[in-house]
């Protein structure tokens, strides 16, 4: 399954180039941002890269090194034992039904960001897909409203966020920004300490009256642990693990999604018509209108096809290890890649269509050739725990969207080039021509 090795070659830092390059072999070894790595294609490598052998990989080095000021040992960057109990603990926030419970605050928020679009004028898409999903977010973590509030956490989140974009595509405006920075994170640390000792203060989640997911972080246990809570440290790691999980990612593919409709304009005639239909007269849309908007559920998935805000899924061996009969060094980088996958002609017909239209049978995704055909929120058992969520948020904020605002390329506008940082971005941003609609 190795015999396709694809020589290493010296790429643009920030370019998908190498994934496209090494396509269409089982694996090859390619250099991504300077490092060489060995890119797994193949569904059995990928199987066994994520789910057989699990135990002998840990996340790649940009979450488990690079990230790990950030995140500390929260779910996405801790080690495989830790996570398996933190999943327990946590992926209850995550079930279907109890997410059905955050739709009218994520309706609230995207109804309230776009009514503040001045009439018919250029919208900053990746700024304005942010700014909802992190009101949305602070307000189920923290029950805090980060748009209107003067806290300054909103901008410490943008702080650090922008260091992380910088660290790979401007290292030297990254290490000119540390200062900032640095004040960014001691400030967003001091801010989650003091919420956690006022809420352990005042008692478990139902006597002081909290439901938002710093109260369930802190007074979560389960039966394995014999009851016992997490440490502040580790609330506050997973407060903002799920921060800066589910904000870029979402925010991406939005922005993503109205890209593709905006370059599209019959099919956003079609989801435009779909979103009338189903809210009338309402310009908000509530939980109850998504089982009719299978369109427009096509159209983000579509969005994560093509664009998977997350490209690569990275593990880094903590062993010598076995994978697809070859010998990994210990510290052997390997990549399985969505971007990948999804444009593979032997996992979609014409991949490179924009066809809402493919995921209309509510089974498509389970008739693909396999597993890891579509795969935008990775597999194993560390697969996204925010996928049920994203779906649903990402279909309300779009379906309010598109009630009331029509976005537009403005005449010769390019497609934005996406740019593999640690979400994939468009690389000069993205100002798509709003215009109000009745
Ligand atoms: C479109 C939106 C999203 C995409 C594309 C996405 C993608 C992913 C992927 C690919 C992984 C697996 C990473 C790996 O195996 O190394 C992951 C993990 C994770 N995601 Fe998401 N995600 C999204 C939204 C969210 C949301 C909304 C949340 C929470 C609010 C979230 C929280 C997490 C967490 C905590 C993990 C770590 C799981 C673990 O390692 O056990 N994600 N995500």
């Amino acid at each position: 399954m190795f015999q396709q090795l694809i020589p290493a070659t010296l790429h643009d830092r920030c370019s998908l180039a190498p994934f496209e390059e090494a396509a269409h072999a089982d694996s090859a070894e390619i250099v991504f941002f300077g490092r060489k790595t060995l890119l797994v294609n193949h569904p059995d490598l990928i199987h066994e890269l994520l789910v057989e052998k699990a135990t002998a990989f840990r996340k790649g080095p940009l979450l488990s090194v690079n990230a790990r000021p950030l995140l500390g040992k929260g779910l996405l960057t801790g080690p495989n034992d830790l996570n398996r109990r933190q999943r327990r603990v946590i992926s209850p926030a995550f079930a279907h039904k109890k997410v059905a419970e955050y739709a009218p605050i994520i309706a609230r928020y995207a109804q309230q960001r776009v009514a503040g679009w001045r009439e018919d004028a250029p919208v900053d898409v990746p700024t304005e897909m942010t700014a909802i999903t992190l009101g949305i977010i602070g307000e189920l973590l923290l029950s805090v409203d980060l748009l209107g509030a003067s806290e300054g956490v909103g901008e410490a989140i943008t702080i650090l966020m922008n260091f992380a974009i910088d660290q790979q595509r401007a290292p030297v405006r990254a290490v000119l920004s540390a200062g900032p920075t640095l004040r960014a994170l001691l400030f967003i640390n001091r801010t989650l300490y003091q919420r956690i000792e006022q809420r352990r203060r005042r008692g478990t989640g139902a006597s002081g009256g909290e439901a938002d997911l710093l109260s369930r972080l802190l007074f979560a246990t389960d039966d394995v642990t014999g009851g016992a809570y997490m440490s502040d440290k580790l609330v506050r790691d997973e407060a903002m693990t799920l921060f800066l999980g589910g904000l870029e990612t979402v925010a991406m593919g939005l922005t993503w999604s109205l890209f593709l409709l905006a370059a599209h304009p019959h099919t956003a005639d079609r989801a435009h018509a779909e979103v009338d239909a189903v809210l009338g007269e309402r310009q908000v849309a509530d939980l109850g209108d998504l089982e009719q908007l299978p369109y427009l559920q096509g159209v983000f998935k579509e969005a994560l096809r093509l664009y998977p805000p997350a490209y690569i899924i990275a593990r880094q061996a903590l062993l010598p290890v076995m994978l697809g009969g070859r010998r990994l060094r210990r510290g052997q980088v390997v990549f399985a890649s969505p971007y990948v996958q999804h444009r593979r002609e032997e996992n979609f017909s014409r991949p490179l269509q924009f066809d809402p239209l493919r995921w209309q049978d509510p089974d498509a995704e389970r008739q693909l050739p396999h597993r890891y055909a579509f795969m935008p929120f990775g597999g194993g058992p560390r697969v996204c725990v925010g996928g049920h969520f994203a779906y649903m948020e990402s279909h309300l904020i779009l379906a309010t969207v598109l009630r009331q605002v029509r976005l537009s390329l403005v005449p010769g506008q390019k497609a934005p080039v996406p740019e593999p940082l640690f979400t994939l971005r468009p690389r000069d941003g993205l100002i798509l021509q709003g215009k109000r609609r009745g």
